[in-house]
């Protein structure tokens, strides 16, 4: 216990006081708390809430406001996103902050004249922007179940990180070198991530400091009015977007019940519709749990072949049906009636791949990039939050507010821009999910929280990736539950995709040998080799009570807990 704070200790001060190292922890084991995001900054910010009395929904605020300074790429105060508590006492509640299609949106807003889609309209600039649901959501949660209800003390951290800057971690350095030129391209004015700065120095943000001020004094009324929504409203005035002052003030985000299923006796809640979690991922673990997903063992070609052939099929299903529910019939019943998925996987079989082409004709929805984060945190009275926030793709739209100093997310790009036909991607989308005033775009982030058959809290857990967060975060579950591994070795082994279309498993490089390949390969798979897949961010509650957090080894991010 003691070498692990130690260590602790050493490699946040190496993450956060100098440039040079971004040594972050990937595993904690404690007894009372632990918090693990995307950046070791939100992480300890989170933290220090719990230990100052707060709740696990007192940290997750913290944590929001401290990504959206440390992690631009994908915290935000104008991106939105779902979060899963759990009291301590087994209640779930499901939050969807997510973004929402402009009074002035149109399914055609990303088509010329001759009706095709207009390149980058839908990712780039000030079009791309839904209206942000970010700050109304973390409204909400405070309200409903702060502990601490302060506040002022949940924002102060982030503004003092805005205020006095901090030092962003090497691979921050570099990503944010990466996309210089693409946001000098969208923005007409100097933005603070692109002022002359050299590798190393301290990263101020002070109008990002003001806005939050402004968040910190009025509460959601300090983003949604007032100069702050002056501001983003003179921002897309000035670039061709279409969010009024009147959309912003009428943002709201939405209590829904979790989706709540059940596999091999442990209760799952996840997020429901307008997330595809709800629906893609009771699918799944139904279709799997009528074969022995062990059975080979762990990564074997049986193993991978019967996982691929559900998500293929799964992805089929998402593509055709799922929407906004408020805009669409979804046919949930039916989609996960025991007896459907059953004769879904009639035409499986062990030996071959089932070419998608043949699984059914239909439409195909995501438009997802990689980008998103999420944290999962469970505090000293045994309550839990999974919480997972986007701007979409990395740096949203790369149009930055320009009194705001903050990034505008892309999330529009998440509904399909022209049902049916190929996006910029080489995908088509649907119609369920078509571009509606009022409506929220089709999203696959998961965050989910496991019980054990007892009752009690398991994992909680997430992940950014798009389309891969769904798989990654069924990888992880089934890791721990099927193939017995503890959370750290569930984290960070290799992972694979599938998701209907393109027909290609999608492989972590490296992390898989060459005779799994080939078998799997002989069944009639092709296979795509990929950098990395999924982040997640996890946390098992051990059998003794032990509170294992782990944070994924592929990038900065980080455990603590006490
Ligand atoms: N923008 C990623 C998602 O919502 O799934």
């Amino acid at each position: 216990m003691k070498a692990i704070s130690f260590l602790l200790i050493i490699s946040f001060l190496f993450s956060c006081r100098t440039s040079t190292e971004s040594v972050s922890v990937k595993e904690v084991n404690v007894q009372n708390a632990a918090v693990v995001t995307a950046h070791p900054l939100a992480t300890e910010i989170g933290l220090q809430v719990i230990k100052d009395g707060g709740n696990a929904v007192d940290a997750a605020i913290a944590i929001q406001f401290a990504l959206a300074v440390c992690f631009p790429r994908a915290g935000n105060i104008a991106g939105g996103g779902f979060a899963i508590y759990r009291e301590r006492d087994g209640t779930g509640y499901a939050l969807d902050f997510r973004e929402m299609a402009p009074k002035a949106a149109s399914e055609d807003m990303y088509l010329d004249e001759e009706g095709n889609v207009v390149p980058d309209a839908s990712t780039r600039g000030a079009l791309a922007v839904g209206i942000p649901g970010t700050v109304h959501g973390m409204d909400q949660l405070f309200q409903r179940f702060s502990k601490l209800k302060d506040w002022n003390r949940l924002i102060q951290p982030a503004i003092d990180l805005a205020e006095k800057g901090f030092y962003l971690t090497e691979m921050q350095e570099d990503d944010l070198a990466e996309v210089q030129e693409s946001i000098k391209k969208i923005n007409k004015n100097e933005t603070p991530f692109t002022v002359q700065r050299n590798r190393g120095e301290k990263f101020v943000q002070k109008k990002l400091a003001q806005v939050l001020r402004a968040i910190q004094q009025e509460t959601r009324l300090g983003f949604y009015s007032g100069w702050v929504a002056d501001e983003f409203v003179k921002t897309m005035e000035n670039n061709g977007g279409v969010i009024s002052h009147l959309d912003l003030l009428h943002y709201k985000s939405i209590w829904r019940a979790p989706a709540e299923f059940y596999y091999k006796n442990h209760r799952m809640l996840t997020m429901p519709l307008p997330s595809s979690a709800g629906v893609v991922l009771p699918q799944m673990f139904e279709m799997v749990s009528q074969y022995n997903l062990p059975g080979g063992g762990f990564h074997s070609p049986t193993a991978i072949h019967l996982v691929t052939e559900v998500e293929r099929r799964v992805f089929a299903d998402r593509a055709m049906h799922l929407g906004d529910p408020r805009f669409n019939r979804v046919p949930l019943f039916n989609l996960m009636h025991r007896d459907y998925l059953l004769d879904r996987m009639k035409d499986f079989s062990r030996d071959k791949a089932t070419p998608s082409s043949e699984i059914r004709e239909g439409v195909f929805t995501d438009r997802e990039t990689m980008e998103t984060t999420h944290f999962s945190v469970v505090d000293d009275e045994g309550n839990a939050i999974a919480l997972t926030t986007t701007l979409n793709g990395a740096y949203g739209s790369h149009l930055v507010c320009e009194g705001g100093g903050y990034f505008l997310n892309n999330e529009m790009d998440d509904f399909s821009v022209k049902p049916g036909v190929p996006n910029l991607y080489g995908l088509v989308g649907g119609e369920a999910n078509k571009i509606q005033s009022g409506k929220r775009m089709l999203s696959s982030m998961s965050p989910t929280i496991v019980d054990y058959p007892n009752k009690s809290l398991k994992m909680v857990l997430g992940s950014p990736g798009g389309s891969t967060i769904l798989t990654s975060v069924f990888q992880v579950i089934t890791n721990v539950i099927d193939f017995k591994m503890g959370m750290h070795e569930a984290v960070q082994a290799p992972r694979f995709h599938h998701q209907w279309l393109p027909d290609q498993i999608i492989m972590e490089q490296g992390g898989f040998d060459a005779l799994t390949k080939k078998a799997l390969e002989e069944k009639g798979h092709s296979i795509r080799e990929v950098e990395s897949i999924g982040r997640v961010e996890a946390i098992l509650i051990e059998e003794d009570g032990t509170i294992t957090g782990v944070a994924d080894k592929r990038k900065d991010d980080h455990a603590a807990g006490f």
